[in-house]
């Protein structure tokens, strides 16, 4: 099995992570240190986010030196032993490819646009005379840019850019920048690293009367990216940030001649509106348009991560009902997204973190955790942007009751140790890791039942979405004359059962059980 199927993925930024030196900036001497606390909470794979060399505007998304590291973080030497460290403890690492735009401090801006109109050195970016192409490309980060065109004062003409204005972007009609892409791919995979997300990789390229993302083009060149992965490394991944609908996300996998993976953005705001309304349908909905992908490709599921909870690929009236809910403050808003933290947003009510996460490593995908979101870490919406949700690691006793790993590690009611067993427990179930899925019929509509299935397990899993107790009846006729006979969470007796059910089963308010089937063959033997 691809060892990005059977992965557990967890982000962290280097920055807020651990800071061996006391300078109040994570480097990457400290993350060594946390290196053993990730293994033992069951991580097999790490995410970083940006670590470039930058002048930090958009906190690391706006690089200015691709092939240098960022000075406070540590040197490439430092980056090295990281790898080497993790690789030891059987840990892959990805890290992001941020090609779409640069820095306006990079070298090659700065050179862009002191050079002649129409030359070599200025068309590494997008130029115009006026700010009207493009024009049906909507503007992304709205509550602080007008336009995607900036003008230059020293180029006297206009520069494209998709997010913030201090991010120009790459040209990719030029060959010499898809080259010098590719140049920057392979110093990385030539490092070591086991995978890159592609930062923002619908937007590569321009077209009049276009949206100007998810083009033919854009596609092309990722071909190109994965062939020449293909060609000369093994084992690397190339992950997808694509914030789109289920159909325009899927086109990333290609004919599975893309990317390995892409993140499951269409399934996030569901589980939220399924929390919301107490309803197990969203889910199952949204899992069953974007079950079947080509060979070797696979969804990345996660509940949170470092930037707003994006809601600009949700139908309006399903974004309003959730900014209402979740976001009620407008401090709580940003570019129609939601800018707070999973246990925040959860109401920090342990059992619905505890379901929350169970669904994640349950659902079929690889989980990918956002790093404090296992202690159930909170956010402060006062500072700017997404800064309220990149706050330090909480390691020792942070004044908030119990939210530091200190406070929760060994506690076995903790939100920590129960999300450490999740991992444990499935990452002993191949069927919970890459089994088939089947959703059954429960008889309650807030109840969502489940069966993942391999050749050789069956695991049910039975989950209540609402604040009070539920019985349901997962229909499980369909599946090999089981019988459900081990909860593998907490042990605990299931109820008496009628093989081939129907199967009653009682659930806690926010109760999530994960029940190992059998058949009635292997118990009599
Ligand atoms: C997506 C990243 O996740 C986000 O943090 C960043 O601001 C934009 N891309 C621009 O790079």
């Amino acid at each position: 099995m691809a060892w990005y199927k059977d992965a557990v993925i967890y982000q962290l930024h280097v920055r807020t992570f651990a800071d061996s030196n006391g300078d109040g900036v994570g480097d990457f001497a400290g993350l060594i240190t946390k290196l053993d606390y990730l293994a033992g909470l069951g991580v097999t794979c790490l995410w970083l986010m940006p670590f470039a060399e930058s002048p930090l505007r958009d906190d690391g998304y706006d690089v200015s030196h691709y092939e240098r590291i960022h000075a406070p973080y540590g040197t490439l030497g430092d980056f090295e032993a990281l790898l080497a460290e993790a690789h030891a403890r059987g840990m892959r690492v990805v890290t992001e490819l941020v090609i779409n735009h640069t820095s306006d401090r990079h070298p090659w801006f700065q050179a862009a646009r002191h050079a002649p109109a129409g030359s070599a050195e200025r068309d590494v970016y997008v130029w115009s005379d006026t700010p009207e192409r493009y024009a049906g490309a909507r503007v992304i980060f709205s509550d602080v840019e007008t336009s995607n065109w900036t003008r230059d004062p020293v180029a006297k003409a206009y520069y494209w850019h998709r997010f913030f204005a201090h991010q120009p972007d790459l040209n990719f009609d030029n060959p010499h920048v898809r080259q010098a892409v590719l140049n920057v791919v392979r110093f990385w995979l030539d490092k070591g690293v086991d995978g890159l997300r592609l930062d923002a990789v619908a937007h590569l390229f321009e077209r009049e009367d276009t949206s100007c993302e998810n083009l033919p083009e854009t596609h092309a060149f990722l071909k190109e990216i994965r062939a020449s992965l293909d060609e000369r490394y093994q084992e690397r991944i190339l992950l997808a940030e694509v914030n789109e609908t289920a159909e325009r996300t899927r086109a990333y996998f290609g004919d599975g001649d893309e990317c390995h993976m892409a993140f499951h953005f269409p399934l996030m705001p569901r589980l939220f509106t399924a929390f919301a309304r107490e309803a197990a349908e969203p889910i199952v909905d949204i899992v069953t348009r974007t079950a079947e992908l080509p060979d070797g490709c696979q969804w990345a599921l996660f509940l949170r991560n470092h930037d707003e909870l994006t809601l600009s690929a949700v139908d309006p009236a399903e974004r309003a009902a959730l900014q209402a809910i979740y976001a009620p403050d407008a401090a709580m808003r940003l570019n129609h997204g939601i800018r707070r933290r999973f246990a925040p947003l959860l109401g920090n009510n342990r059992e619905r973190l505890v379901l929350a996460h169970a669904l994640l490593l349950s659902l079929p995908g690889t989980p990918v955790l956002y790093y404090g979101d296992e202690i159930g870490m909170a956010d402060d919406v006062r500072l700017p942007d997404r800064g309220g949700l990149r706050l330090p690691m909480p390691w020792n006793d942070s004044g908030e009751a119990g939210i530091s790993v200190s406070a929760q590690a060994g506690d076995a009611a903790s939100l920590l140790e129960r999300v450490r067993k999740l991992i444990a427990v499935r990452q002993a179930r191949a069927a919970l890791r890459h089994g088939s899925i089947a959703f059954l019929s429960t008889g309650n509509p807030r109840v969502l039942a489940f069966l993942r299935r391999t050749a050789d397990e069956q695991v049910l899993v039975v989950a209540n979405l609402a604040g009070s107790a539920q019985h349901a009846t997962p229909d499980i006729a369909d599946a090999d004359a089981p019988i459900p006979i081990v909860d593998l969470l907490d042990g605990a007796p299931v109820e008496p059962v009628v093989p081939g059910g129907p199967h009653r089963i009682t659930l806690a308010p926010y109760a999530c059980r994960w029940l190992s089937l059998v058949t009635g063959r292997r118990l009599r033997r």
